[in-house]
């Protein structure tokens, strides 16, 4: 995915909506293109990839809002079923990420029995 036309137009924008005035579209984008030359050459994937999961999320969000946003039935089942297939995209770089940071792949799994411990589940 790109993040040129639509993503620039909707960052930090308000839609205008008349049907629906209350309706707020938020996009909160990663910072790309990555400036390669201040990456570290062994954390040039790590870097990449967490950008690539950066921008799958804000893809899941930005689906999904434009969903609430249309009256189009069908418009409506195929971005969520695209936000769904951006939650996938998700999931295969941090597969890749989490081969190449144990630090994350570890921190992840602290994280999750932190929240575990906290909520006493
Ligand atoms: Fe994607």
């Amino acid at each position: 995915m790109y993040f040129t036309g639509i993503y620039s137009f909707l960052f930090w924008k308000d839609l205008y909506m008349p049907k629906k005035p209350h309706i707020q579209v938020i996009i909160m984008l990663s910072k790309l293109p990555i400036n390669l030359d201040k990456v570290d050459k062994k954390d040039i994937d790590k870097e990449i990839l967490r950008a690539a999961i950066i921008a799958e999320l804000d893809a899941v969000n930005l689906y999904e809002q434009m969903a609430q946003l249309t009256d189009n039935k069908d418009l409506k089942v195929i971005l969520m079923d695209v936000a769904k297939e951006e939650k996938t995209h998700v999931g295969e770089f941090q597969a890749l990420l989490l081969g190449l940071d144990k630090e994350q792949e570890k921190e992840l799994e602290e994280g999750k029995k932190e929240v575990e411990e906290e909520l006493g589940k």
